[in-house]
This record gives structure tokens, sequence and C-alpha cells, in this order.
């Protein structure tokens, strides 16, 4: 493959820094490069630095990138997403406009369960090709790489079938996808609540460990979900089996999710809304990271954000990702994200970046590979035709890239 050099990138915002998740004040240094360059071989960056620095290494056969006027970024790491289902709750939407609660909707019979029917409905071929678009739309916002769980089929079969197209998006286009497991997102309507939880455990857990489908478990611990002691019962077989953890907590109660998390050594606690400030010693006891999803909040038109100030000023190191899904957060868009994080949660637009990049990579234990520009890791950038990168989060939803490489290849 052809060596790459992008040249006089306006900022070249480069994410370096220790190894090691970022926290505190060391979530604000962005390592922005001004007439930045960079140069990639075989699908990795070979060297950072500015314009001048690297000018001499380029070669008569580098194809060059002249940047000019473009900030350049990492792809956004998007370390949150439920990208496989069929349909949509507009109607939902709808209803909660006029007043309804996502609880009082759910509990009628919509919610989740509406969602798994209109999935289980579709074949895997249908499923695969909404999923592949949805991937298309990611890159389209700057993503390069999505954490991306089940959760919309139940049930065994209905689970894996999910499961491999989540495998097909990471093959069939240039998003990097890594899969999680999340049978633990509701309770199908034709078993019981206790010959569910003895299938996942005994039946599909282990198979999906053997097979490589998933690198995490996920579950969603709510009042009319899954308890604490489901969830000791569920991630425990899954950590014996060697998969990583992931959960959602405190999203509409506070269920005590982050001594829950800490306890059962989850590598994320994701929601937190209404996690108190005195649980965040919890968090940082267990080493775990929290994933905030402004979106979620957002998107069902509720107030009460989770404390990103409070938790970054705490030591924390802070994710942000966009939960999409078709229920509390049909959104793809990381540079909403941003603002939210901004405008919402009191980050400022360095940690937000930061939350968005290279704390997601080490959520996912991808930062060896993704989430900052440094040399060895993966060409994934994207170019985008502002003065600042700032204006990312301040052009409030409205500006995506005008370029977005994966790998050092154009993409989107
Ligand atoms: O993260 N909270 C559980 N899961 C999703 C919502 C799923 C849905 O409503 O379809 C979430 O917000
Ligand atoms: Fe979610």
């Amino acid at each position: 493959m052809q060596e790459l050099a992008l040249i006089h990138c306006r900022q070249l915002v480069t994410l370096a820094g220790p190894a090691g998740p970022r926290t505190g004040p060391a979530m604000r240094e962005v390592a922005a490069i001004p007439d930045g360059a960079m140069l990639v071989r075989e699908g990795r960056i070979v060297a950072v630095g500015t314009t001048d620095e690297i000018g001499d290494r380029i070669g008569p056969d580098t194809r060059v990138l002249d940047a000019t006027g473009q900030v350049v970024l990492p792809g956004f790491v998007d370390a949150h997403t439920h990208p496989v289902f069929g349909g949509n709750r507009v109607d939902e939407y709808a209803l909660r406009a006029r007043g309804a609660t996502y609880a009082e909707i759910a509990s009628a019979g919509g919610g989740i369960r509406s969602t798994v029917a209109k999935t289980r409905a579709l074949t895997e071929a249908q499923l695969l090709e909404i999923a592949n678009a949805r991937a298309r739309a990611f890159l389209s916002f700057g993503t390069t790489t999505i954490e991306a769980k089940s959760g919309y089929g139940l049930g065994h079969e209905e689970e894996f079938k999910i499961l491999r197209v989540i495998r097909s998006i990471g093959e069939e286009t240039p998003l990097r996808v890594h899969p999680t497991y999340l049978g633990a997102h509701a309770f199908p309507l034709e078993q019981t609540r206790e010959s569910y939880i003895e299938d996942i455990v005994e039946r599909t857990l282990p198979l999906i460990a053997s097979e490589g489908l998933a690198k995490w478990c996920d579950i969603f611990v709510e009042q009319n979900y899954y308890t604490p002691d489901e969830a000791r019962r569920i991630l425990g077989r899954a950590k014996s089996l060697g998969l990583g953890i992931r959960m959602h907590v405190d999203q509409l109660h506070n269920g005590g999710g982050a001594a829950l998390s800490a306890e059962l050594g989850a590598k994320t606690a994701d929601h937190l809304e209404q996690t108190p400030i005195s649980s965040f010693d919890d968090l940082t006891a267990g080493g775990v990271m929290p994933v905030l999803l402004p979106g979620s909040v957002f998107c069902l038109g509720l107030s009460h954000y989770p404390d990103g100030r409070g938790m970054v000023d705490a030591g924390l190191p802070v994710v942000i990702a966009t939960d999409f899904n078709p229920g509390s957060s049909p959104t793809v868009s990381m540079p909403f994200i941003l603002a939210l994080a901004c405008t919402q949660l009191e980050m400022t637009p360095e940690e937000a970046l930061c939350a968005a990049t290279i704390n997601a990579a080490w959520s996912l234990d991808a930062a060896g590979d993704v989430g900052s520009l440094e040399p060895g890791k993966l060409a994934d950038f994207t170019l985008w035709d502002l003065d600042d990168w700032r204006e990312i989060p301040y052009w409030a939803a409205s500006v995506r890239p005008s370029a977005v490489y994966v790998g050092g290849t154009w993409v989107a």
C-alpha cells in the first residue's frame, strides 16, 4: 500500500499523551499541532509533527494530501450503541411529546419489546442491509469505531442472529466494530423470567464465548428489568467465560449501580443519570469507567443529565457516547453528543473530545489501535472545514466532516 502524507492541517488534534485513561487536567490536553502533518504507511501512522518536520521524510512515491484550511482529528470512538434493530419508535416519540413517559409506554406494550417484535420479523439479510446503512451514517458523522450491542432479539437464536449481523457490519463496511452481548436487555414474552435467565447462563453465553461472537457482556439493571442479583448471576458467568463487563445502570432510578459495577469488576458503568455524587468513590475504587449518554436524556425529553462535571472533577476517566437506539436515543451523531456534553454536562470542549476519543478507546481495550493520532496507531482520522476544532460542538449538531479515513483509506 502506498505511503500517504497529510500536510498543512490547520490544526492536527492528536490527543497524544501518556498511556492510560485520561483523568482530571489531562482530559483538557488535546495536543493540537498548528500546521500539522502526518505520515501513514500500511494503514498505520508512522510519524506526526509539523509540516516542516514531516516534509523532509516525504519520498517521491508518497501520495500527498494537502489539508490546508482543514482541522484534522482522530475518528470518534462511540463506546455504546445498539445499531441492529428493525423499524423505529416514532409513535412513542409523538406520545412522549404529549406527556407519556418511557416507563408508561413500556408497560403498555411499547418500549424495547416493540422493537424486538419488529426485529424478529426481519431476515438476517434484511437486518444486515439496514445495519450497513447505519454504519455508513456513523462514518458520515466522523465515527470510525463503535461498540455494538445485541439485545433486540432476546431468545437464544434471535440473539445469535443479531450478533452475526454485528460481525458482518465490521466485515462489510469500513467501520470498526466491537461486539457486546446484551441478551439481558428485557424479557421475552414466550418464556418465564427464570427459564430465560437459565438459558442465558447455561446455553447462550457459553456458545457466544466459544464462537468468539462477543467481546463484552452487558445488562439493563432497572426497575421492571433486571435486578442486581440477576446481574450477579449473568455477569458472573460471563466473566468466568472470559467476557468483559459493561452495564446499563442508574438510568431512571438510582439502583446502586456504581457499587454494583465495582463489585462485579465491570469495565464500564453506562448512563449514571441518577448516581449520587457520594457514589463516585465506588467507581474510582473499582476502576470502572463512566460512560455518559446525554443523547438519551435529551431525546426522552428529560432534564436530569448525568453529572459529567462532577465526575471529571472527581478524577474519573469519563467517556461519552451516543447510545444509538430506536427508543431513547435515535442519533448516530457524535458532534451532537459533544454539543450536549458542553452545554448540559458542563464539560469543556477539550474534556468532551477526550471522552469521545482516547478515553472511549481505553474503555474498549482498543487504545493501542485507535483514539489518538500517534505513531503505531491505525490511521483513522477525519477532516473538517473549520477554523478551530471546538466549532464541532459549537455549531450545535450541524457540522459533518468533509472527509473520513479509516486505515489511511478515504471512506466517506
Ligand atoms: O440504553 N436502557 C436500555 N436500553 C436503551 C434503550 C433501549 C430502547 O428503549 O429500545 C438505552 O437507553
Ligand atoms: Fe444503551
